[in-house]
């Protein structure tokens, strides 16, 4: 697979833009990991009855990036991105590199691990969306259920710390190097 995004990665150069879908890919998904991440951590201090119905939208929520990873996987495989910019250090093009990757493969684990968690909870049901009985797939085991919410929770905060690196690198381009990988990736942006 590494083969096949080097591949694709150098033969990009002449790419000066990501494609209307994969920009509102990003920007969807975005926007919704963000929120799941800043209101997921409050969900343990919620009463029981309270969190059970919260929790039928969050893991509602992350079935759909879930989904949505699958395809941006599929985009982005056969799919050229854009090329590194004159303005990007070796080093920027490949911490980019790494950050993106290291965020494609998180941001499939996250809702996995959480599926996993709802699948052996003991405390309530998660039904997401009121309509998948993540809970009816197994049987509840503590054990299993304790090592998912502490992946799960692992996860988010990595994917958090690695987040707002990546907000940071993205206004640095636009505001200090005054570049165009801002503009690439906003929609309707002219780069
Ligand atoms: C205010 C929030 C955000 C801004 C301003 C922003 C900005 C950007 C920009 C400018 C790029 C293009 C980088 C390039 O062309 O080299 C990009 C790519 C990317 N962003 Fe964001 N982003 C934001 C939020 C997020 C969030 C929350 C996530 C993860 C959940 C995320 C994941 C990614 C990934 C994985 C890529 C790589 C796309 C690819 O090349 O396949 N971004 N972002
Ligand atoms: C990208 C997707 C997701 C993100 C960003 C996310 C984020 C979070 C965060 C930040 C927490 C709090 C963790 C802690 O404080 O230890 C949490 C808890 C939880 N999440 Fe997710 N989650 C996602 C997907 C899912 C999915 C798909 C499910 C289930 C199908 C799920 C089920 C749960 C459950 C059951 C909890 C524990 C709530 C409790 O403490 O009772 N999550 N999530």
């Amino acid at each position: 697979m590494q083969a096949a995004f080097n591949s694709l990665e150098n033969s990009m150069s002449e790419i000066v833009k990501y494609g209307a879908t994969f920009k509102w890919l990003h920007w969807f998904i975005g926007i919704v990991v963000i929120l799941m991440l800043i209101f997921g951590r409050s969900l343990e201090s919620l009463p029981l009855s309270e969190r059970e119905q919260i929790i039928m939208g969050h893991s509602g929520l992350g079935t759909i990036v879930l989904l949505l990873m699958l395809l941006r996987w599929g985009w982005r495989l056969t799919h050229e991105p854009p090329g590194a910019l004159e303005t990007m250090t070796v080093f920027q093009t490949r911490a980019s590199k790494i950050m993106h990757w290291t965020l494609y493969v998180l941001l499939l684990l996250q809702p996995v691990f959480g599926i996993f968690q709802a699948m052996f909870i003991t405390d309530y049901q998660v039904i997401a969306f009121g309509v998948i009985d993540y809970s009816g797939l197994a049987a509840a085991d503590e054990g299993m259920e304790k090592i998912f919410h502490v992946l799960h929770g692992v996860t988010a905060t990595v994917i958090s710390v690695l987040v707002i690196g990546h907000i940071g690198a993205a206004f640095y381009h636009h505001f200090h190097q005054k570049d165009s990988v801002m503009k690439r990736m906003i929609p309707f942006g002219k780069p």
